[in-house]
């Protein structure tokens, strides 16, 4: 598929240093469609909870203010996130909230693809939900199909090397992230 060049970044919803959807994350680069360039946003770990006074009187903290920067210059998000009790874990909610409060705030029409991959079976299909319940009310362009729910996702990667290695999976990641390039070059003229 040839589409025009783009740049995507990506926004991980875990902080532990073998996550999975690390590894997924750091996959994506190596499938995009030529011309495609696909970076890891700072991670969300260091951003304090949200408080509306902390952002009264000491303004948006600088994390957030880095990842809205990166987000503005790109051409669409792609989040990769695990699944916490059936939904969006705390950080990644915490990290969309500041993001949210930003003037102009920087998910408003912006094109957004959404993975998860858990350990269990249904690779975080509930999460996925939530969270473009969440992408609804900022606006954001979620690209609805297909979708990537990466099941039993420890059976599909090298732990050593910290990529995704079955290749069902990565033909899967190829194909969509091919459909994700022709949805942001549509959504974004
Ligand atoms: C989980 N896990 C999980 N898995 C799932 O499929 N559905 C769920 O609701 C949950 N809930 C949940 C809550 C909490 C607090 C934790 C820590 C874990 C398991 C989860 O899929 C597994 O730990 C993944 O490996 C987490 O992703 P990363 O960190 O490997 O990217």
């Amino acid at each position: 598929m040839s589409v025009k060049p783009l740049k995507f970044v990506t926004l991980l919803g875990s902080l532990r240093k073998a996550s999975y959807n690390a590894m997924v994350a750091r996959t994506l680069p190596k499938l995009a469609p030529e011309g495609i360039t696909i970076e890891a946003l700072p991670s969300i770990g260091s951003i304090p909870l949200y408080d509306a006074d902390v952002q009264q009187h000491e303004g948006i903290p600088a994390a957030v203010e880095e990842i809205v920067k990166k987000i503005r210059e790109a051409d669409g998000v792609i989040i990769v996130t695990p699944e916490y009790n059936y939904s969006v874990p705390g950080g990644l909610k915490n990290a969309i909230d500041w993001i949210s409060r930003v003037p102009e705030q920087p998910l408003a029409g912006k094109p957004v693809l959404i993975q998860t991959s858990s350990m269990g079976p249904i690779g975080g299909a509930r999460c996925q939900y939530h969270l473009r319940q969440i992408l609804v009310f900022l606006d954001a362009m979620v690209m609805n199909k297909p979708e990537f729910m990466g099941g039993v996702i420890q059976t599909k990667v090298d732990e050593q090397a910290g990529e995704v290695i079955e290749q069902g999976t990565l033909d899967f990641l190829t194909g969509q992230l091919g459909a994700f390039a022709a949805y942001a070059e549509r959504v974004s003229k």
